[in-house]
């Protein structure tokens, strides 16, 4: 959760420069990184966009989303556009689209990837791309513990199970799957 965190402000606050008032589109709502920054850019005042199925719409509203496109019926760069910052944790097709969503001297921030195209697209539409990797930052965890404990944060546990060789099997596959909404636990007590 302090990783998922991490990484979620890092990439919308940091790198991304989210304000208030300000609308980000977040690729995946529902995965371990997007529930946390469908939650912060909410807490910080924005206009949160975000794509998940339908199955998790109503999980992802209760987190704060104001829109959700289901991904399975809707392709996200047909119906939006003028988007301040898209948080991509998906990469590949996904990131290649967000370029067109976002206003010139917008952002397009990744946790994912750079993709070959990233540069030109970047150009063509006057974005800013950037690729980050989450660094571990005091500050930042105190601050989401405070969150947490205000319960301006929740994280839904997808499973909790115990430290065995065969849940680690499990969990990893079910993880590799890409389909887990919210966060897989290897419990070792
Ligand atoms: N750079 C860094 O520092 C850093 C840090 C942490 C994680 N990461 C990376 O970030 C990525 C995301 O991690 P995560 O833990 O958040 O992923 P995750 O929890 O595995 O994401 C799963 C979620 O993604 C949704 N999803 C799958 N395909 C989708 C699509 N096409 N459109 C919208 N939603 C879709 C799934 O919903 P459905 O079931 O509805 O499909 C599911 O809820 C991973 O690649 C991870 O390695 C990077």
């Amino acid at each position: 959760m302090g990783l998922a965190g991490t990484t979620a402000w890092e990439a919308i606050f940091d790198a991304g420069k989210l304000k208030a008032s300000q609308t980000i589109l977040i690729l995946a709502g529902s995965g371990g990184v997007g529930l946390m920054a469908v939650q912060l850019a909410k807490n910080a005042g924005a206009h949160v966009i975000t794509t998940t199925s339908g199955k998790n719409t109503a999980y992802v509203k209760s987190l704060g989303a104001d829109e959700v496109i289901d991904y399975t019926q809707t392709d996200f760069s047909e119906v939006l556009s003028h988007i301040d910052l898209v948080f991509d944790t998906l990469g590949g097709d996904n990131q290649r689209a967000a370029f067109k969503v976002v206003k010139p001297g917008g952002r397009v921030i990744s946790i994912v990837e750079t993709t070959d195209q990233a540069a030109a697209l970047s150009s063509q539409y006057d974005v800013n791309f950037e690729k980050i990797n989450a660094r571990p930052d005091k500050q930042v965890i105190s601050t989401l513990a405070d969150m947490f404990g205000s319960k301006k944060l929740s994280v839904r546990i997808a499973e909790d199970l115990p430290f065995t060789v065969e849940n680690v099997r499990k969990l990893h596959r079910k993880s590799e799957a890409g389909h887990v909404v919210g966060k897989l636990i290897l419990n070792v007590n």
